[in-house]
């Protein structure tokens, strides 16, 4: 056994290869070994935190007790190095590669199409191997679960998944692998065109999954684990100290020397620990090779289970168990595996042990609860010996604190059985249904006296409503040796709100929901219970139906698109489907992002120093202790920047580092350079600010209004006559909405590479970014250099969205201050958190609104208010307002329309453009006032002559479904129809809006939907469902109309390959991939002939910005130039030999002399706006849309579920149509998040909570509609963009409001059976909380709700 203080070398495999560290770090966890020390850059850094599942490998290791080898799947981020001795690490390069050979797990994504920026792309993949290799004919359960954990924000999983349900059991429904229809949508047409329609993948291509060609364990590991006496290791970093134990004994002995030292098992409390909060410990035991903390045995009262086991082997044991039993006696081992299914993700269940759950004693925990109420008890072993604690309410006694004393080890935890007669439940509810902490939770278990409904025990447990698990004992005892009857419970529900209150500014908020929910699950509890007595005779009386759970299976849908003529050339790919050009470079983790460029010699990290407070002066910014650390190089600061030291727009100045004052938390004062990053970081942590704090910071839309702080110009504009309609109208109505921030949450963070040449002040510029032409630009004027020494370069981008424009040139500059005062290369790649807290989103937006109308639903007349929180610079903020109010008509024609738009200035960061630009936020607002027509319309409840309650309910329920159809007649009565004008004076014809319209109706089968709906809301109290159908008018190119241009640079090699430069950037929307499919038509080549390297102001200089969904427009003209170009200059060599080849043409033309070089350009329309005139063109043409969602609700939690989408959309002519289909999905659920789910909190100090994926949620797979229908509308048209196309990158993410107003919907069915009718307030997004609070259920009406102004909320209303 080596001595504690020695030091050993760590052995691992990874991808076949042995990996031996003589210095392994505590501090290094596998993915920055993977990416920096072994070069494999496959596996990406999305979050750090165990959240985004981007970093996903898979871990194999040799058993030698059952001479058997695991294999699962694991974050690297949480994954310490030391931890690994003995194991078999498999990487997204180990899989497979273009090489050698592709994978079938990235073939099939790649095939699919489920793989656009592809920077999550090998996550998925390595999470789908890791499921194939435990299981090579998974479950579409199996799949859905291992794919909850890994996040991608381009694609909306659909493709994904029916990549991968190709390898599963039972996909093979009509659809299931992309034949274009489905018996599921009631369509089973099998005539010749049905047989004709193209499909986006055809699954016969796929390579077959062969399960012997997988790489083998390594031998060596084997006999390592088989031979080798166990003894401790002991590897030492900068700062820390591990420590792995070989057997109890030792473990014992460390733990009583060194009772502060945690006990590291999964890490997935002290990774982020140590990771987010800064916390050193500098010692960590890791007890994961002692074998006694993995034992399980069984008695004839219950199991013991080792602490050390994973949630995983915890749930595959309960899970074999169960079936062994009677039912009777796995109640509580139901209740524990239910709960398992649902705690994390998988790749966190595969890591977190039992134990560490038990004792982190998160507040929230899922399963202390449980354990608790079903009377489970843990072993706990010391130098003092054994002794068996009870997990009850004295177990846990503070945040993240037990009863147990910091040397004791938990050794094994027991679980018992159940007795006849005993129900055990666990019931949850997150703000996300899958992988996120639990809003509340429970654990509720009873016993009832033998054959009757006598309660002789019970026991109520609830995790999320204090720093604890708590008992609600006092509930309990009212409903003790009481019959489980209504009477009881009613008591029971009063008892539960008395005893566990929560102070309105409670840490968390949702102050009023999480009581609410306390008692909604008890109800639900009792449900459960109530139904069980039913089953066993004990009762007899009529129940409520059976809560049973939300749907989730997602089925096969329809994507429609359109065939090719008949007569296009087989070598012409324009209008096909082709896979992005990198998918399979994505999906075998080669592709390049800016983070995976190799170190340079030399090369600086550069980490930033930001503001801790919202306004204040800075009195002293001192770096001296920063400047000592080891490691650290320099500190920028603002007045080394040699030349401009702000950005201006619209006449005002944004400081790239603050000089005196600073105007909110996150503001960037200056940069630490140091030679590692770990370095930077601590060189930030050790700069010393002093601030004086400046008065009455501004946070909310409310205050700036109230104190005219704004960012000018205010925008207006009036069409007709607003104030003489308002007189002549049947109704008006009045209403406010308030609709919450987006983050962008690309999964690639901020990046870049600043590389000073070395002569005459060039520098190379390696960035994530969206407009390169801008970066060369302010790194130009802060450089006081001319733009011809930089050159920007953009490989491909993981995701913008909007977000990596204005932010990135900022950060560019400062990087670039660095990178030209220390001569060195410099990189930042900003973590998630700094990302989330620096760069702004979209713009939350207040507004209000008037609207006049007649009693037939014809409106007459708008006036519209918007403001938007822009943050504490202008940034694009007035811009935002404009795209506002040009769409503030969206389908409508309204005759008299007035609109107000102003920018907000508030002490928060700054926001910025976000995909859509402020037409997510009209869209919202325009259909809710369209809603609030129809529902006006509705008789109010008063009308209704009083009757019996259940017969008032259904004369209310009918009403409703009238207001609900009501509400597409009054979208109808109000659409535009004919030559029409919009109301800055722009002529268009609605025709294929009004076609998307009714086709959409259509496929959607509306009518009878509504009315299957009407059905089941009768049918059931506590679930609604609703729906909603939403159109869109979006106009495409940019208003500011000097930058609807762009050039492109193509050269023909003498081989004939075609090297294809261009002004956009790659940034998953696949703008490459039909840039060659342009090429290839206009030279007549194969595309496999045409490359595009990547976005460099060198070879393409004065670009525009990839955004405002005119990428393909603009560049595809510009390619279309110099390739047409290039053809005619070849025209004379092909007329003089036309039977040769394309290569001996090129060759021929060369030895003539004829350049095979050529630019293109095209100069885009001339739009513009004049708003003082109140008129303009401000777009080339409109994308148009129509979308209808349908939702379930639970009406006692505000959980939903979308269970079918299905959008119709004009996109013209396709250019790529899984390339568009893949937009408008992806768009979709961004919209989806945006309006139900994404929420960003701000403490009443203006300092962001929500900075990574376990605080902010965006949609998981588990939000995909079970039905997600996609139909290009035919023979559609347009004269205004290359072949015929039309923009789509941004308008669908404005229809995910229709899932919004069909949640909208079920509220108001539910709020029906309280009496309720008519219109009612909901705001944006409609999360569980605000859905579960406007249902008015009788259990949230209990909560008194707290006087506003009498406490400081926990978090702003921004
Ligand atoms: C992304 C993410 C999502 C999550 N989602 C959920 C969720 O939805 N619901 C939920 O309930 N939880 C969730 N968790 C929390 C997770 O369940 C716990 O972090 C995990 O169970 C802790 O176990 P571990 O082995 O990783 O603990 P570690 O981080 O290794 O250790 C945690 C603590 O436990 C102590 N400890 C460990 N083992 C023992 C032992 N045998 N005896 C004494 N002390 C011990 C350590 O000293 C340390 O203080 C999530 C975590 C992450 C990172
Ligand atoms: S980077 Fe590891 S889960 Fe996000
Ligand atoms: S493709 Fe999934 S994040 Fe971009």
């Amino acid at each position: 056994m080596s001595a504690e203080t020695e030091r050993d070398a760590l052995c691992f495999f990874v991808n076949g290869k042995k990996v031996t560290e003589e210095h392994a770090d505590p501090e290094t966890m596998l993915l920055p070994f993977l990416r920096q020390k072994m070069r494999l850059t496959g596996t990406k850094y999305g979050c750090g935190g165990g959240g985004c599942g981007a970093c996903t490998v898979m871990v194999s290791r040799y058993q030698p007790a059952t001479k058997t080898i695991i294999h699962y799947s694991a974050n690297a981020c949480l994954l310490p190095l030391c931890q690994l001795h003995g194991a078999a690490i498999t990487t997204v390069e180990g899989v497979g590669s273009t090489k050698t050979r592709l994978h079938p797990v990235q073939e099939r994504i790649a095939k699919a199409h489920g793989s656009q920026c592809g920077f999550c792309t090998p996550g998925m993949v390595m999470s789908m191997y890791a499921l194939l290799r435990n299981k090579p004919q998974p479950t579409m359960e199996d799949l859905t679960q291992a794919l909850a954990g890994n996040l991608c924000r381009c694609t909306g999983y659909r493709p994904i998944v029916d990549g991968y349900r190709t390898f599963c059991q039972e996909g093979n429904c009509c659809q299931a692998n992309g034949d274009g229809k489905c018996c599921l949508n009631g369509n089973e047409e099998t005539d010749e065109h049905e047989q004709e329609k193209p499909r986006l993948f055809g699954k016969e291509e796929f390579l077959p999954l062969d399960p012997t060609q997988e790489l083998i364990f390594p031998p060596e590991l084997i006999l390592m684990a088989e031979k080798a006496k166990p003894q401790t290791l002991t590897f030492h970093g900068e700062r820390m100290r591990w420590v792995s134990p070989a057997s109890l004994e030792e473990l014992v002995q460390l733990k009583t020397r060194h009772p502060e030292a945690p006990l590291v098992m999964g890490n997935t409390n002290i990774g982020p620990d140590i990771k987010f909060k800064g916390v050193l410990h500098p010692l960590i035991i890791s007890p994961t090779r002692v074998v006694e903390l993995f034992a399980v045995s069984q008695t004839p009262e219950g199991v013991w289970v080792g602490a050390g086991c994973s949630l995983s082997e915890l749930h595959s044991l309960l899970e074999k168990l169960v079936p062994q039993f009677p039912e009777e006696k796995t109640e509580l081992f139901r209740a524990l595996e239910q709960q398992l299914g649902n705690l994390g993700s998988q790749q966190i269940r595969n890591v977190a042990s039992l134990g560490g759950h038990i004792v982190s004693a998160y507040p929230n925990s899922d399963l202390n609860p449980v354990l608790a109420a079903g009377s489970c008890k843990v072993s706990v072993i010391s130098s003092g010996g054994r002794r068996e604690v009870l997990i009850n309410q004295d177990f846990f006694v503070g945040f993240g604190k037990t009863i147990l004393r910091p040397e004791e080890i938990v050794a094994s935890v027991f679980i018992p059985f159940t007795r006849k007669g005993e129900f055990v439940r666990a019931l949850r509810q997150a703000a996300r249904k899958e992988v996120s902490f639990p809003t509340v939770t429970s654990g509720m278990r009873v016993l009832f006296s033998e054959g009757s409904r006598a309660v002789q025990d019970v026991s109520l447990y609830f995790g999320g409503v204090g720093p604890t698990t708590v008992r609600a004992s006092k509930t309990c005892a009212a409903i003790i040796s009481r019959p489980w009857d209504d009477e009881t419970l009613s008591r029971a529900y009063d008892v539960l709100l008395d005893e566990l209150t929560l102070p309105p500014s409670a840490p968390g908020g949702k102050v009023e929901f999480r009581r609410s929910l306390t008692l909604s699950l008890l109800f639900k509890f009792n449900l459960e219970v109530l139904h069980k007595l039913k089953e066993m005779n004990l009762i007899t009386e009529e129940l409520p139906e059976k809560m049973l759970p939300l749907p989730k299976e997602i089925q096969p849908s329809l994507q429609e698109f359109h065939p090719v003529p008949k007569d296009q050339s087989e070598q012409d790919p324009v209008g096909r489907p082709i896979m992005h050009r990198s998918a399979f470079s994505q999906a075998t983790g080669e592709a390049v992002y800016c983070d995976d460029i190799p170190r340079t010699d030399g090369e600086l990290f550069l980490v930033l120093v930001t503001s801790s407070r919202a306004h204040a002066k800075i009195t002293e910014l001192d770096v001296r202790d920063a400047l000592q650390l080891p490691g650290v190089v320099d500190v920028i600061m603002a007045k080394d920047i040699p030349g401009k030291k702000v950005r201006s727009m619209f006449g005002y100045d944004e400081e790239l580092l603050a000089e005196d004052e600073v105007s909110c938390v996150g503001q960037m004062l200056c940069a630490v350079v140091a030679d590692t990053k770990a370095h930077a970081k601590r060189g930030a942590a050790a700069v010393k600010i002093s601030y004086e704090d400046l008065p009455d910071p501004i946070f909310t839309i409310e205050e700036a209004v109230e104190k005219s702080s704004f960012f000018l110009p205010h925008r207006t504009f009036e069409k007709g006559n607003v104030t003489e309609a308002f007189k002549n109208i049947d109704k008006v109505y009045e209403g406010e909405i308030r609709m919450g921030g987006q983050e962008h949450f690309y999964m690639e963070t901020h990046s870049m590479l600043v590389v000073p040449v070395g002569e005459e002040k060039e520098f190379n510029v390696y960035i994530s970014t969206q407009w390169p032409t801008l970066i060369q630009d302010v790194i130009a004027e802060t450089l006081n250099i001319p733009s011809n020494r930089i050159t920007t370069h953009v490989k491909r981008v993981g995701g913008a969205f909007g977000g990596k424009v204005m932010k990135t040139s900022i950060l560019a500059s400062i990087t670039s201050v660095a990178a030209w005062k220390t001569g060195r290369a410099v990189r930042c790649v900003l973590e998630r958190g700094e990302d989330m807290l620096i760069t702004g989103g979209r713009h939350p937006l207040l507004a209000k609104y008037k609207v006049g109308f007649m009693n037939d639903g014809r409106i007459m007349a708008a006036d519209m208010q918007f403001y938007v929180n822009a943050g504490n610079t202008v940034d694009e903020s007035v811009l935002v307002t404009e795209k506002i109010l040009l769409h503030v008509d969206n389908a409508y024609k309204i005759p008299n329309l007035r609109g107000l738009a102003s920018a907000c200035r508030t002490n928060l960061p700054s926001n910025t453009a976000f995909r859509g630009f402020g037409v997510p936020q009209t869209l919202l607002v325009v259909e809710s006032m369209v809603n609030d027509v129809a529902m006006a319309l509705g008789r109010p409840a008063d009308e209704v002559a009083p009757q019996s309650s259940s017969c008032l309910y259904k004369t209310i329920y009918i009403k409703l479904c009238l207001t609900s159809s009501l509400i597409v007649q009054i979208r109808e009565v109000n659409m535009y129809r004919g030559p029409s004008v919009t109301h800055y004076k722009f002529e268009f014809s609605p025709e294929n809006l009004l076609r998307c319209w009714e086709e959409c109706k259509i496929k959607s089968d509306y009518s009878s939907r509504r009315q299957a709906i009407a059905q089941f809301n009768q049918q059931n109290r506590w679930k609604k469902r609703g729906i909603s159908m939403v159109p869109i008018k979006y106009g495409i190119a940019f208003s500011e109309g000097f930058l609807n241009q762009a050039a492109a640079l193509v050269h023909i090699y003498k081989d004939g390959s075609v090297l294809v430069s261009h002004g956009g950037a790659e940034l998953g929307q696949g703008i490459h991939t039909k840039m060659q499919q342009v090429a290839s038509r206009e030279l007549h080549v194969p595309s496999s002939k045409i490359y595009i390297s990547e976005t460099s102001t060198s070879s393409v200089p004065n670009t525009c910005p990839s955004a405002a969904s005119f990428g393909t427009d603009a560049n595809g003209m510009a390619v279309k130039n110099a390739c047409e170009t290039l053809y005619q200059r070849l025209e004379p060599i092909r007329k003089k030999s036309p039977k040769g080849s394309w290569e001996s043409w090129v060759r021929d033309a060369f030895f003539e002399k004829i350049s095979l070089s050529a630019t293109g350009f095209h100069r885009g329309p001339d739009l513009y706006m004049d708003w003082d005139k109140m008129e303009g063109q401000p777009y080339a043409y409109f994308t148009f849309g129509v979308c209808c969602s349908e939702v379930e609700l639970d009406v006692l939690t505000g959980d939903y579920r979308t269970v079918r989408t299905d959008l119709v959309v004009d996109i013209g002519k396709s250019v790529n149509p899984c390339v568009d289909i893949g937009q408008i999905e992806g768009a979709f659920m961004q919209g989806l998040g945006l309006y139900t789910l994404e929420e960003l909190k701000f403490s009443p100090s203006g300092f962001l909570y929500t900075r990574g994926p376990s605080q902010y949620k965006i949609p998981a797979l588990c939000d995909v509609p079970l039905r997600f229908n996609v139909c290009l509308l035919p023979d559609a048209d347009n004269p205004h963009a290359i072949y015929s196309s039309k923009g789509i990158g941004e308008p669908v993410l404005a229809l995910g409001t229709s899932v919004f107003l069909a949640i909208k919907d079920a509220v108001a069915a539910a709020r029906s059976e309280s009496g309720l009718v008519g219109t009612f307030r909901l705001d944006s997004p409609a999360t569980p909380e605000r859905a579960c609070l406007a249902c008015t259920s009788p259990f949230t009406q209990k909560i008194p709700a707290s006087e506003p102004g009498s406490f400081r909320p926990w978090a702003l209303n921004i």
